[in-house]
């Protein structure tokens, strides 16, 4: 049975996940009310009230990150958005391998979902150095605000079906099968990357060393347009000069209210001649 939600419940979670995860479910009615009912009922609750004090009163926050993953989408899958490959391939790397005297790629895959962004990222880097002279050390920071799904990464297994868009080969070269149409990616890529919790929202703590590539897909949809521009200010306070920052190609950044450079749809570069 569907439940409906009254205005000052909505407006309450309205404003909550706005201020606190960025996230704009204002226009969202039908779409918490549907997704909502059968697990409000499940856990015993015969309407949103209820269910809803039960989720502000946690004070662990697990049950509002769990809300969450049920009102955003956690969808991904290997090798999304291959225009983004493409330009690392024809460009970014290029220029890294060109600029970067000390022979070292950090990257940030942030709001990774189950991990195929970041492991993605990884194997494409490692590609693409590996028919170099030069050793490479490739690294990568990923993170999301979700236990669940962070927890699928550092399993690091996936069914065939998220890896049907891998270039002809990789499957054999970087998973090993595990059963049941499953593969479990391996140590050469999972090595490489660093899961860890982080809200968007927060101002960013990972200042020790600057980004090259930061990727952030497919979460920026939610939020007003305020919060991202905000955020993508604090993107560019950890990028190296000249280094990139990879949006989904549904999302925009304002460029006449940005010191980035616009390169191309859902590619944008933080100036070299800046400190
Ligand atoms: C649709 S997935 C995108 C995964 C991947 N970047 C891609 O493009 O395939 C969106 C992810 O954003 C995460 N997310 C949502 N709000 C967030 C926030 N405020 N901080 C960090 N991660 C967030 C969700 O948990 C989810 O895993």
């Amino acid at each position: 049975m569907s439940l409906k939600i009254n205005d000052a419940d909505f407006t309450r979670l309205v404003n909550y996940m706005e201020q606190k995860f960025g996230i704009n479910l204002k226009q969202k009615r039908v779409l918490i009310e549907g997704r909502l009912s059968n697990t409000i009922q499940q856990r015993g609750f015969t309407d949103f009230t209820g269910f809803l004090n039960m989720i502000f009163a946690d004070k662990t926050g697990t049950e509002m990150i769990n809300l969450i993953n049920k009102l955003t989408t956690n969808h991904t899958y290997f090798y999304r958005e291959p225009e983004h490959y493409d330009f690392m391939v024809q460009t970014a790397l290029p220029y890294l391998e060109q600029s970067k005297k000390d022979h070292k790629v950090y990257i940030w895959s942030a709001a990774c979902s189950s991990g195929e962004e970041p492991y993605t990222n990884i194997m494409q880097t490692i590609e693409y150095f590996s028919r170099k002279a030069a050793a490479w050390t490739i690294e990568e920071l990923a993170t999301d605000i979700s236990d669940r799904v962070m927890d699928l990464a550092r399993k690091g297994i996936y069914h065939q079906d998220t890896m049907k868009n891998l270039p002809a080969g990789w499957d054999k070269k970087y998973f090993k099968s595990v059963g049941n149409e499953c593969f479990q990616i391996q140590p050469t890529v999972t090595s490489k990357v660093k899961i860890q919790k982080f809200n968007l929202m927060d101002p960013i703590p990972f200042k020790a060393r600057p980004f090259d590539i930061i990727f952030c897909r497919n979460v920026m949809i939610y939020f007003e347009k305020e919060t991202k521009e905000a955020l993508v200010k604090r993107f560019y306070d950890v990028l190296a000069p000249g280094g990139f920052l990879f949006i989904g190609h549904a999302e925009t950044i304002d460029r006449t209210n940005s010191k980035y450079q616009y390169v191309k749809p859902a590619v944008y570069r933080k100036p070299l001649d800046v400190k």
